[in-house]
């Protein structure tokens, strides 16, 4: 890589980016600060890292516009209709659109969701406790061995499974993604559906979703893809017609949309399809992602887990809380907002210059990709001292503007899901840790990677589900984990026995 001497720019392969993401990232903003370019040819991304470029890129819509899908297939294919939801949309189209599938995402339509949530995630935690009860300890995601400790409640030796968070929290939102965008009344159906879509989406990714596609890539998988979306469009358009028959329910979009659209409304079923399906996509790994992120987080750091426990034990006494319980948590929502600090799911989004115009230094010209990442934004020590520490104390007395927390990004595009992904975490993250403390298995190697936006674990991460006896522990893990977060002065602090 050179370093150009006029503009902050680094010439250099723009493949460097999707290959990894985070060392291209890092590079660029130790090269040149917070507004950088990568440079190869004739061809340059745009980076921004710092909240003042952030501010110009995200509100001037009119020149800077999402394009998220890199194919979109022939017009009027079915892969054409799948990704023309809000995420294509632009303008006059994205603000009307917006306007009109709002409703079910709105604060007061949340109490419609928190029942499902609660269901489901019970059934995860029966499941957890069902394994650690029977011998073979197989579950859904391959026979993964359990182990043998003394469990401090009881003071006897017990076997524990070992379960992997980042599988068990895919799968989680996979169901409970589907059931809350299709309907809790058909679990298995809206699953199956929930499946093909999740295929369509990680198809997407492979073949050159987010700002760059390969030739090579695109080659073999293009036809497959036109191909999933066949189906996906097909079975989506069949719930869409056996909603419509069979009943519609106050939990669940889908349902929500179609009685908002009763009377032949704005919304046609060829858009309904298009927004349905990037929903889900919106929905279910970022989701997953903190949750997996949140849980390790917790269970590295003994002390804040302990303080986490004693605050869930203060508020509820049942297996779940409620809807007015989940506000009532401020340690709890201290850590979540931590977590989406330093291990934010979406790690950055893009734009496409529609206007010449000029930014910071650099005049951009029409077709200019602009990135703009909040993993890099989180970790500006001007904003956010110590920034490798997870320290969720750190939001007691401090309050960043839009542009410089950014996890659901921010202005006229911010997160729709916003407040029901944080409803979900608020309420499965306390039943989860009501009932079992999670330990990570000793020398796990863990690791993280940004694909395709999304910054998600690309191992395994191997805990003990051991039934709450409040002796939280934390243990040495390897990976790259540890350029990304500073864990090792917590290793040393090992175990951390709650308070009686
Ligand atoms: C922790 C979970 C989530 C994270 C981190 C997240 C993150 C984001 C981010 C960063 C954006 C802005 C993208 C951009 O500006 O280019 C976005 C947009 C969006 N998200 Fe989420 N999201 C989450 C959950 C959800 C959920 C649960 C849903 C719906 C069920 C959802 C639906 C959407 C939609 C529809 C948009 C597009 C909004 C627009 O363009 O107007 N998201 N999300």
């Amino acid at each position: 890589m050179k370093y150009h001497r006029k503009l902050p720019v680094t010439q250099g392969r723009l493949l460097d980016f999707s290959s990894d993401t985070i060392a291209c990232l890092q590079n660029l903003y130790h090269q040149h600060g917070d507004l950088a370019a990568l440079r190869e040819g004739e061809q340059q991304i745009v980076f921004s890292f710092g909240p003042r470029w952030h501010q110009q890129i995200l509100s001037d819509t009119e020149t800077f516009h999402s394009r998220f899908f890199a194919v979109r297939g022939p017009k009027k294919s079915a892969h054409r209709r799948l990704t023309s939801g809000l995420l294509s949309m632009n303008g006059k189209e994205h603000k009307t659109h917006r306007r009109l599938v709002m409703n079910p995402f709105q604060k007061k339509s949340l109490h419609n969701y928190h029942q499902p949530i609660v269901k489901l995630a019970s059934e995860l935690l029966d499941r957890w406790q069902e394994m650690s009860l029977s011998s073979s300890n197989e579950n859904e995601h391959g026979l993964i061995a359990g182990k043998i400790i003394p469990h401090a409640a009881t003071a006897t030796w017990q076997h524990y499974p070992v379960i992997d968070l980042n599988a068990e929290m895919t799968n989680f939102m996979l169901r409970e993604t589907s059931a809350l965008l299709f309907g809790v009344d058909i679990p298995e159906i809206a699953l199956q559906l929930g499946k093909t879509i999740d295929r369509w989406v990680r198809m997407n990714h492979r073949v050159g979703m987010g700002a760059f596609v390969t030739d090579r890539h695109v080659n073999a998988n293009y036809e497959l893809l036109l191909e999933l979306a066949e189906n996906v469009e097909s079975d989506v358009r069949q719930l869409i017609q056996a909603r419509r028959e069979t009943g519609l329910t106050d939990h669940d979009v889908l349902s929500l949309f179609i009685q908002a659209n009763k009377h032949r409304g704005p919304i046609s079923d060829d858009q309904l399809v298009g927004h349905i399906a990037v929903m889900f996509g919106a929905a279910h790994l970022t989701t997953a992602h903190t949750l997996a992120w949140t849980i390790f987080l917790l269970a590295q750091h003994p002390q804040m887990m302990s303080e986490v426990y004693r605050e869930i034990e203060q508020t509820f006494s049942t297996d779940s809380p409620s809807m007015e319980q989940i506000e009532k948590m401020p340690m709890m929502d201290r850590v979540i907002k931590e977590s989406m600090r330093i291990l934010p799911a979406s790690g950055y989004s893009q734009r496409i210059c529609m206007n010449p115009t000029r930014l910071g230094p650099f005049d951009l010209c029409v077709g200019t990709t602009v990135i703009f990442s909040q993993f890099m934004t989180h970790r500006l020590p001007e904003i956010y001292p110590n920034p490798e520490k997870f320290d969720p104390d750190r939001w007691l007395n401090f309050s960043p503007s839009a542009y410089q927390y950014l996890p659901f990004g921010a202005g006229p595009r911010m997160c729709l899901g916003a407040p029901m992904s944080l409803s979900i975490l608020k309420t499965v993250l306390p039943m989860i840790l009501k009932r079992f403390r999670l330990q990570v298995v000793s020398d796990a190697e863990i690791n993280g990677q940004i694909i395709s936006t999304m910054l998600g674990p690309t191992t395994p991460i191997p805990a003990l589900a051991i039934p709450q006896d409040g002796d939280f522990q934390s243990s040495p893990v390897r990976g790259n984990i540890h350029a990304l977060v500073n864990l090792k002065s917590v290793e040393q602090q090992a175990s951390f026995r709650r308070a009686a």
